[in-house]
């Protein structure tokens, strides 16, 4: 599948071939990139695996699904491959903790860091926290290899959603948080116009 994309990609136009820039100059353009943090679950009971992802998005509505860019040294590369499902959890800035724990702060590694927060399951099984923003419990429909990354692709089969709570981003190696919207009523109030 991944050949025969290529292939139509090189039968549109040569390949010129262009040097690519190094890692360094990668890290340097990608940090200017704003995401949202979440962590992406997978797997049952002990064998439960996750980590935090800012490389996730939306991919489509028709079918709805959402697509996460793992290293593939992650455990839960495996873990969703061979259980056919993972979720996607949007983090709240409330759960900064649970961001620091699943990319690895504090040693907790495996199962273990589901020690941390409320868990519960949707349709298909997989992890879900159960006071994200919002999550997203998918069936895997693609998995495609891209250098050091594994691209999920995820139809979504089921979701739950928080009302309250601002986000959790990241920038420039930093988390953040936007501004809450009563913030901005402020300056509309005293005769501000976005
Ligand atoms: C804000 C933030 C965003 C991250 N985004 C990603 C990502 O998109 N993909 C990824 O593979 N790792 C990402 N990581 C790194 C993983 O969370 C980290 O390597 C984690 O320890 C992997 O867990 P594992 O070794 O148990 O698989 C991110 C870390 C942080 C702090």
């Amino acid at each position: 599948m991944n050949e025969n994309r290529c292939e139509s990609l090189s039968s549109d136009r040569e390949t010129i071939g262009y040097p690519s820039i190094d890692l360094a100059a990668f890290k340097a353009a990608m940090r200017n990139l704003s995401a949202g943090v979440t962590i992406v679950s997978t797997g049952q009971g002990a064998q439960r695996r996750g980590l935090t992802v800012s490389a996730a998005c939306s991919l489509s509505g028709e079918p709805p699904s959402v697509l996460v860019c793992l290293n593939t040294a992650s455990e839960a590369v495996e873990t969703a491959t061979l259980t056919g499902s993972f979720a996607v959890n949007f983090l709240g800035f409330d759960q900064l903790d649970l961001a620091l724990r699943f990319a690895g702060h504090g040693g907790a590694r495996h199962e273990a860091k589901f020690d941390m927060g409320s868990w519960t399951r949707l349709s298909t099984g997989a992890p879900v926290l159960a006071n994200a923003l919002c999550s997203v419990d998918c069936e895997l429909a693609e998995a495609i290899p891209f250098g050091s990354h594994m691209i999920l692709i995820g139809r979504i089969v089921d979701t739950v959603r928080r009302v309250e709570g601002e986000p959790l981003m990241y920038f420039r190696g930093q988390f953040a948080q936007i501004l809450p919207k009563d913030f901005l009523d402020g300056y509309v109030e005293s005769g501000f116009e976005a």
